[in-house]
């Protein structure tokens, strides 16, 4: 078993050696730019060699992955899917890390992976291809997985570029952004399951890409189970891709800030859906883009309390779609000022916002589309066994297809999806939920790597460590002094609507369905 921190080390220098070869498409051998970043890799890689006991360590580059030996790295293998493509381009399947390493074999290394040299086996401190990966078979659920993670890791490169082109202030590349919606669109529509499962996967260094794919993700889902055509579905996922993009203007160190925003940073927080609208209009795809109407209104929420202001309508039925999904997902991520919240938690609470922040119909739809035990939670089986809720069964919500993680004893296993519905009426069935974090499961890290870990401690929310701002999504409410506001109380009225004024009318709205035709993105006021 590989440590945390050797975990850890490992991704660090995959993602030196990716910012080395970017750095490499862009400047001459010899550019101090390049030096800087091969010497960051030779000192991560340093550190791994350190941490290795002795072995030279290993990094494999497999089914569009990165992998430390046999355990998968998550987030660089989701964040970094162009690097891992470029290394099995360029035939690299494994590194190996001895410890003469130096600057020259990283810049090596890099001409390689940028197509100027052949590949050699041999690169001074690094071995490429030294060992082969060894591919077992995989099971059905891990290829879905797989082929998820691969849409995933495009729809996160897509935004990052996104980002950079609107601060250098050239316009969206839509084809690229349409491309992966459609890439998600299509896993998605075969099997909503693992798509709803992968959305639980965080990320806290680029927390609002991982956010924003999220969001696609449930927001196509959700189209799906209220019966959207595919069209309909496309926009409302290129909405939900793209909800946030406009904080691309909001400076990092707002974004990563710790405790309270003052009032100038609060102001600049709630500019992204007009600048992110408006950036989608940039693009002068058709004259207006119809998932325009989601980045501007996403916060304008239903009862029309948020931001911006919407004078006689109500948002378009795809920006409350998407404005559930944005709520769940912020609230099951960790926060400036609170832990997340567990799936089925959350799903109270966009219940709680229903017919106030959030659109009834749209929170019923997304409430029956995860299910009584939310897929993507941790619930123990009447025969003592732990599991994982990947597809739920409308009918027999106690009877979902679940992966199986750990036998009655609570020693792990062979994961293997498990239908309860076929196994009725001698199999087991759920009997009840468990916190992830008491057992000690990772759940994001388990969905993003198909793989059980302990919890690593590094991402885990301590009270006074900071954390993430992300704001509060239409439907949930701020903490007390979220926004410093001194002597002016008037200035944001949107931070005292939310759940807890809710009265919960929006319960009986259960049957009533979102009618796929009404028209997106402009509906009719009313
Ligand atoms: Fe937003
Ligand atoms: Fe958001």
């Amino acid at each position: 078993m590989r440590s945390e921190a050797q975990l850890t080390t490992a991704g660090q220098v995959i993602r030196a050696l990716a910012a080395a070869h970017q750095s490499a498409g862009l400047y001459p051998v010899g550019h101090p730019e390049r030096l800087d970043h091969a010497r960051s890799v030779v000192s991560a890689g340093a550190a791994l060699i350190a941490g290795a006991g002795g072995q030279e360590p290993t990094v494999f580059v497999a089914r569009g992955g990165f992998y430390l030996g046999t355990v998968l790295l998550p987030r660089e293998s989701l964040a970094l899917g162009r690097f891992a493509q470029a290394l099995a381009a360029a035939g690299v399947e494994s590194i190996t890390f001895t410890s003469g390493l130096r600057v020259e074999d990283v810049d090596a290394l890099a001409e390689v992976t940028r197509d100027r040299a052949p590949l050699r086996p041999e690169l001074g401190g690094l071995r490429v291809n030294l060992v082969r990966p060894v591919v077992r078979d995989e099971e059905p659920w891990e290829q879905r997985m797989g082929e998820l993670r691969r849409a995933y890791a495009a729809g996160v490169t897509a935004l990052r570029q996104a980002s950079s082109r609107a601060l250098a202030g050239e316009p969206l590349d839509l084809a690229a952004t349409q491309g992966v919606v459609e890439q998600l669109y299509d896993q998605v529509s075969e099997d909503p399951g693992y798509g709803l499962l992968l959305s639980a996967v965080k990320s806290y260094d680029e927390y609002t890409y991982f956010h924003m794919v999220n969001v696609c993700l449930l927001s196509v889902a959700l189209g799906q189970a209220i019966g959207l055509r595919r069209d309909q579905v496309l926009v409302l996922g290129l909405g939900g891709l793209l909800h946030d993009i406009g904080k691309a203007f909001v400076p990092a160190e707002i974004l990563a800030g710790t405790g309270r925003l003052d009032e100038e940073q609060w102001r600049l927080i709630q500019r992204h859906p007009v600048d992110g609208a408006g950036m989608l209009l940039a693009t002068g795809a058709g004259l207006v883009h119809p998932a325009s109407a989601v980045l501007l209104e996403h916060h304008a929420a239903y009862d029309r309390s948020g931001y911006p202001e919407l004078h006689d309508h109500r948002p378009s039925v795809p920006s409350r779609l998407v404005a559930v999904a944005d709520c769940f997902d912020a609230v099951t991520s960790k926060r400036s000022y609170r832990q997340p919240l567990g799936r089925h938690d959350a799903l109270q609470l966009l219940a709680s916002s229903a017919g106030t922040g959030l659109d009834p119909h749209a929170v019923a739809a997304f409430q029956g589309l995860l299910g009584r035990f939310p897929v993507g939670s941790l619930v123990e089986l009447s025969s003592g066994e732990l599991a994982v809720v990947v597809r739920q069964q409308a009918q027999l919500p106690e009877h979902p297809v679940v992966l199986l993680l750990f036998d009655a004893t609570g020693s792990p296993v062979e994961v293997e999806e498990r239908d309860l519905a076929a196994e009725r009426p001698s199999g087991p069935r759920i009997v009840r939920q468990r916190d992830p974090e008491q057992i000690g499961v990772d759940l994001p890290r388990f969905v993003a790597s198909g793989q059980l870990h302990s919890l690593p401690g590094v991402d885990r929310y301590e009270p006074g460590s900071g954390g993430l701002v992300h704001e509060p999504a239409p439907g949930e409410r701020a903490p007390e002094a979220y926004v410093d506001t001194h002597n002016e109380p008037g200035g944001h009225h949107h931070h005292g609507q939310g759940p807890g004024h809710g009265h919960g009318e929006g319960q009986d709205a259960g049957g009533a369905a979102i009618d796929p035709d009404v028209a997106p993105p402009f509906d009719p006021p009313r």
